[in-house]
């Protein structure tokens, strides 16, 4: 059995994440998404409001779990004794640093990150703008699941 852990901000979660754990579920035997801080990005949702808007959104897929967890992201995959990390990448511009941290977590602790490319259709998907066109009143809609597009309306009005 394999089990995955998919870490990310998800400030909040977006199209492009799901579509993400849609395609790790179907690879993996079990996937484990964390909330997690990003100390290099202010954050805006509570790690608990982050972790429940991905719970609804991923009732559909029966071997994801959802968490939260402040602390360094190889104490969660030692925690939960996950096999791998699994990130997504949506262009050259995310691998450097993306890069950079599998190469950090390796050296920590032995564990291997797998990169899944994201649909080109879901490319330009970024938590940041999905905030400012919510916060201005932009159309967000098929960028963020249902759930999430109720509580960026909640928030931002
Ligand atoms: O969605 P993001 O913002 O790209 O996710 C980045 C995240 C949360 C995975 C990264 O900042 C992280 O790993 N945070 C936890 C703390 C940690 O382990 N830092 C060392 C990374 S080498």
């Amino acid at each position: 059995m394999t089990r995955v852990l998919y870490p990310g901000s998800f400030d909040p979660v977006h199209n492009g994440h799901i579509e993400i754990i849609e395609t790790a579920s179907t690879l993996f035997d079990e996937v484990v998404v964390a909330a997690m801080i990003n100390t290099t990005k202010d954050g805006v949702f509570e790690l608990d409001d982050r972790e429940e808007m991905i719970t609804v959104s991923t009732e559909h897929l029966s071997n994801v779990s959802v968490k939260m967890f402040s602390g360094l992201v190889v104490d969660l995959a030692r925690e939960i004794d996950a096999d791998f990390i699994v990130k997504g990448l949506r262009a050259v511009s995310d691998f450097e640093n993306e890069l950079q941290m599998a190469q950090m977590n390796n050296a920590a602790s032995g564990i291997h990150t797998l990169f899944i490319p994201s649909a080109s259709r879901s490319s330009f998907l970024a938590s940041k703008f999905i905030r400012d066109f919510a916060r201005y009143g932009g159309n967000i809609s098929g960028m963020v699941p249902e759930p999430v597009a109720i509580r960026l309306k909640e928030r931002y009005g």
